[in-house]
C-alpha cells in the first residue's frame, strides 16, 4: 500500500447507514464484558473509533462518551448514526499521536489501532492513555502483534505491530481482568481477507 493509498476501511467508512466494517457493526466483546463492572454515571473513550461501533454501544448504555479518529468519514459516520438514534456522542476528527485530553475517562476502549502508528509514538499514546483514566477505571485496548507477517493487501499500513506479548508488559502496574492471544483469519467488505495475530487486554488501574 503506498502512502497515498487509503485503507479499505476508508470505503466502508463512506457507506451510510451500515455499521459493518468491522465485527460485524458489533461492539467488542471485551466492552460488553467490562461495561457490568462500571457504574454510572461515568466517562468512555473510544479512542481510533473508526465508524464507532463500540461508541454508539456505550452512549445507548447511557456512557458520557467521547470519540476520536484521524479519518473523517468514520467520523462524519458516527455521528449521522449517533444523531439517528438520539444519542449525544462527542466525536471528534484528530489524529492520536496529538490528541490532548482535557479530562480523565472511566473506560477507554482502543481496539485494532496502536499498530497503525509507530513503536515510538504508541509507546507515548499508552502512557497518556493509562494517565487519563480515572483511578478504578478500565482499558480495553486490542493491538496486532508481529508473530503473523503484515498482509499483503496492507503493506505499509501497519507500521507499529507490537513484538507478541509486549503490550501484557505496558499494564504490569494494573490489574489484569482479561488477557488474551489469539490468531485469526477475517473478512472485511469487498471480499478481503487476511490472517492477524492479536493481543488484547481488559484491565483496571489500581
Ligand atoms: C482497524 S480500524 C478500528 C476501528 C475501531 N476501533 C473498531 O474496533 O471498530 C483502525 C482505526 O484507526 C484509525 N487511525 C489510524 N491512525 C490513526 C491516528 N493516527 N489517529 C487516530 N485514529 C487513527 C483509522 O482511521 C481507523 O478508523
Amino acid at each position: 500500500m503506498s502512502t497515498t493509498e487509503k485503507p479499505y476501511w476508508e470505503e466502508s467508512y463512506k457507506r451510510p447507514g451500515k455499521l459493518d466494517t468491522f465485527g460485524d457493526g458489533k461492539p467488542s466483546k471485551a466492552v460488553a464484558d467490562t461495561v457490568v463492572k462500571i457504574k454510572l454515571p461515568a466517562k468512555a473513550m473510544d479512542f481510533g473509533c473508526g465508524e464507532g461501533r463500540n461508541a454508539l454501544y456505550l452512549a445507548k448504555l447511557s456512557f458520557e462518551t467521547s470519540a476520536v479518529d484521524i479519518s473523517e468519514a468514520g467520523i462524519q459516520k458516527l455521528k449521522i448514526m449517533a444523531k439517528e438514534s438520539n444519542l449525544n456522542i462527542d466525536a471528534r476528527v484528530d489524529d492520536m499521536r496529538a490528541y490532548k485530553f482535557d479530562k480523565y475517562f472511566d473506560l477507554i476502549v482502543c481496539t485494532g489501532c496502536l499498530h497503525l502508528i509507530k513503536r515510538e509514538e504508541w509507546q507515548k499514546v499508552l502512557l497518556d492513555l493509562k494517565k487519563y483514566t480515572s483511578r478504578g477505571g478500565f482499558h480495553v485496548v486490542g493491538i496486532f502483534t508481529d508473530k503473523v507477517p503484515e498482509p499483503e493487501d496492507q503493506k505499509g499500513l501497519m507500521v507499529g505491530l507490537f513484538k507478541e506479548g509486549e503490550l501484557f508488559t505496558y499494564y504490569q502496574d494494573w490489574e489484569i481482568i482479561e488477557s488474551k492471544s489469539s490468531v485469526f483469519e477475517d473478512e472485511h467488505p469487498g471480499g478481503i481477507r487476511h490472517k492477524h495475530a492479536a493481543n488484547s487486554i481488559t484491565a483496571r488501574k489500581p
